[in-house]
């Protein structure tokens, strides 16, 4: 089939302006054992998390909160499996474990407002090395998870990883209605084309090896001028 030069131009816009492969621009990662996916009673996965300690998963508030148009109710402990370490959802490696206890933020509303962190409490413990948390400045990140590959697209089987730096709080006040640099850190590139998406949530943000942040929310996914916003964990230390 011939293509007219018009049509080809017009193609050529339509298809870049797709969000490009990914978590969104990313790529596949390997095994990480400290990464953790939330499965439902049906075997769905629907956030992440990371392992804090042996018996321990962070996650967002949010992911504890199971959402329709019209509902909404907590999800129980007993509804929840850690996956952890289980980069491929449809292979065996890493464990499953059973959630023994949630734990939200009190103080949590909605996602904007922030205070979007919760923990759960494994059935057992797994003999994994769990991830040191810590704080950060603006540097360069790494954000895991199985959501979606573009605001469209599907989510993914195989654990994916996107590179994304950590924005200067300033910068992320001027972009995000509401941001509260306390609780909150926002990473992403200003021509946006890299972020995490829906289903990502409660995943980890990671610089020099260290967790600082889980998804929380964003504005559509990989916009220009839209950073991804993460819970800045440093912040409740106390309480996880
Ligand atoms: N709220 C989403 C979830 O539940 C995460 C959204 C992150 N979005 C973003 N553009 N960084 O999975």
């Amino acid at each position: 089939m011939r293509i007219s030069a018009p049509v080809f131009a017009v193609l050529v816009l339509v298809l870049s302006a797709v969000p490009a492969d990914a978590i969104v621009g990313g790529r596949e990662a390997p095994a990480v054992p400290w990464v953790v996916a939330l499965a439902d009673r049906a075997g769905t996965v629907f956030c992440g998390g990371a392992l804090i300690d042996r018996d321990r998963v962070v996650t967002a508030a949010h992911c504890t909160i199971e959402r329709t148009a019209v509902t909404k109710r907590d999800r129980r402990p007993e509804e929840l499996t850690a996956l952890v370490g289980r980069a491929d959802l449809d292979g065996g490696d890493g464990h499953a474990v059973a959630v023994r206890a949630v734990w939200r933020h009190p103080d949590f509303t909605d996602v904007a407002a922030g205070h979007d962190v919760a923990t759960l409490t494994l059935a057992e413990p797994v003999p994994v090395r769990p991830v040191r948390v810590a704080d950060t400045g603006p540097a360069r990140a790494t954000v895991y998870g199985w959501g979606r590959t573009g605001e469209l697209k599907a989510p993914s089987r195989r654990l994916r990883q996107v590179e994304v730096p950590i924005r200067a709080d300033a910068e992320c006040a001027a972009e995000v209605p509401g941001y509260r640099p306390e609780g909150m850190v926002c990473a992403g590139y200003p021509e946006g084309g890299k972020d995490a998406c829906e289903g990502d949530s409660g995943g980890p943000l990671i610089v020099d090896g260290a967790l600082v942040g889980v998804v929380s929310f964003g504005r559509g996914c990989a916009r220009p001028d839209q950073p991804g916003v993460y819970t800045r964990l440093s912040r409740y230390l106390d309480l996880i």
